[in-house]
């Protein structure tokens, strides 16, 4: 619309300025025209005059009279108006000696230009000469340059409503799929994706929504094992107690040492569903980054000798002998309670899994200005298949044994997100039989990030 209104427009204006510019060059040429043979009939007679009047009426397409003073045509290019009177306002003001031009429609000539100049001698108004002259061609002339004129847009407008037609289907066509993307995944279905072709801000979009869609599918998919591998966690303790009470409710003549056995079972697995709980909040806590870090400044080899003074008595029950190896004082900046929290779970870790009379050996030392605790034990060792998945919640290698050690699978998950809160990162090389290494590592400048 706004196309064909704009072509519209142009051409109306066009053709008008045309119109306008050919008539007044037809009134700038008429007016010479009259000027010359003004000029020129001066000196010649009557006979001379009619003569030249038709030569020069022949020449400039137009009908040519002399009209004298009283208004009386004394020659005519057509000789059929000799002797009449003219009163038209042409002449009568060209008597008054101006110069007129004026253009006007006849019902029996179509439009015409009327033109006087007057005839001057000796300061005197003589006579007129007067031409008219048909304009139908200028007219005619005009119409046509505005017919093709009008073709053309006619051309322009299917042009670009098929251009636009084509740019319209293009653009709307990928904007489509998306928003029935976005709408099914409104619906619930997080698994949708959208085409991606070409290399503009459409493709960039459909790009950022798959990336989006894939995340959000990721996301859903972690949610759900979370929630199933919770209910599962939390129901086997639940189910334990429930069987240790049945058994104790139906057996009727269970000496009293039987209930304290019994109650004590119960008991442990309300303190491992507690655990768990507690673990969880953990987790929940750090994964909504409400946990805010509490530093200071710690020297990490005092930290750690304190806390291997403390789970001295677990590993000298199994006979396990834990060396610590520190050349030199490191001091630097970290949350000490949460530090200490996932040392503690590493090493108590390499306590757990390593078999009776082992070793475990931890190693502080700096490196490329970064703070590193090696934790290395000759233990039972991982299975290569399982090293992806150890920092997964809920993870265990031996899910039966885990039961007997107590584990929930969720203490290298805290372990990670914790030592990932200052910006340290955490790795494992481990052999299965052979043992296991941990390495730990924290910028050394943590003021940085504090
Ligand atoms: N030093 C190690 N040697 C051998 N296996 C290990 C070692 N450390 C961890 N693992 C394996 O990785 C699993 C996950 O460890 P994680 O600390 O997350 O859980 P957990 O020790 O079983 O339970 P929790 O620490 O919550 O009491 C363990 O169950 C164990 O199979
Ligand atoms: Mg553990």
């Amino acid at each position: 619309m706004l196309i064909i209104l704009t072509l519209l427009l142009i051409n109306i204006f066009i053709s008008e300025f045309i119109r306008i510019n050919y008539i007044d060059e037809k009134k700038i040429y008429l007016f010479s025209q009259a000027n010359i043979i003004v000029d020129r009939i001066v000196a010649y007679n009557n006979s001379e005059i009619d003569q030249l009047l038709k030569w020069y009426s022949n020449e400039i397409n137009s009908r040519i009279m002399v009209v004298n003073e009283e208004g009386l045509v004394i020659n005519d290019a057509y000789d059929t108006l000799k002797n009449t009177k003219l009163e038209n306002r042409e002449v009568l003001e060209g008597l008054k000696g101006k110069i007129i031009a004026r253009e006007y429609r006849l019902k029996e000539y179509g439009r015409t230009l009327y033109v006087t100049v007057p005839i001057i001698l000796n300061n005197e108004v003589n006579g007129v000469v007067f031409i008219s002259s048909s304009l139908e061609k200028v007219y005619s002339n005009v119409n046509k340059m505005t017919k093709n004129y009008f073709m053309l847009a006619v051309l322009c407008i299917i042009i670009s409503g098929l251009v636009s037609f084509v740019f319209a289907h293009v653009i709307a066509n990928p904007i489509e799929k998306l928003t029935e993307g976005i709408k099914k995944m409104y619906q619930g279905d997080l698994s949708q994706k959208v085409e991606v072709i070409g290399n503009d801000e459409l493709t960039n979009l459909a790009q950022a929504f798959n990336m989006m869609s894939t995340k959000l599918f990721q996301v859903d998919q972690q949610r759900k094992e979370f929630v199933g591998n919770v209910s599962h966690e939390l129901r086997t303790p639940l189910s334990s107690m429930k069987l240790l009470s049945q058994s104790l409710l139906y057996e009727e003549n269970a000496s009293i040492e039987t209930h304290r056995e019994f109650l004590r079972d119960i008991a442990s697995e309300v303190d491992r569903l507690d655990k768990i709980i507690e673990s969880l909040l953990a987790l929940v806590d750090m994964d909504q980054e409400k946990l805010e870090l509490n530093y200071e400044i710690t020297y990490v080899n005092y930290l750690l000798e304190k806390l291997i003074q403390s789970l001295k008595p677990i590993a000298e029950q199994k006979r396990i002998h834990i060396k610590f190896i520190c050349t030199e004082k490191i001091q630097i900046n970290l949350d000490r309670i949460k530090i200490q929290q996932a040392l503690t779970n590493i090493i108590h870790n390499a306590i757990k899994y390593t078999p009776e009379g082992g070793n475990v050996e931890i190693v502080l030392y700096l490196e490329n200005n970064m703070v590193i605790v090696q934790i290395k034990d000759n233990g039972i060792g991982i299975p290569e298949e399982s090293l992806p998945y150890i920092f997964e919640r809920f993870y265990r290698v031996d899910k039966a044994r885990a039961r007997s050690t107590g584990g929930t699978g969720l203490g290298l998950a805290i372990s990670k997100q914790i030592i990932e809160l200052h910006q340290g990162e955490i790795e494992v090389i481990s052999q299965e039989h052979k043992g296991t290494t941990f390495y730990i590592r924290l910028p050394k400048d943590m003021s940085a990030y504090s």
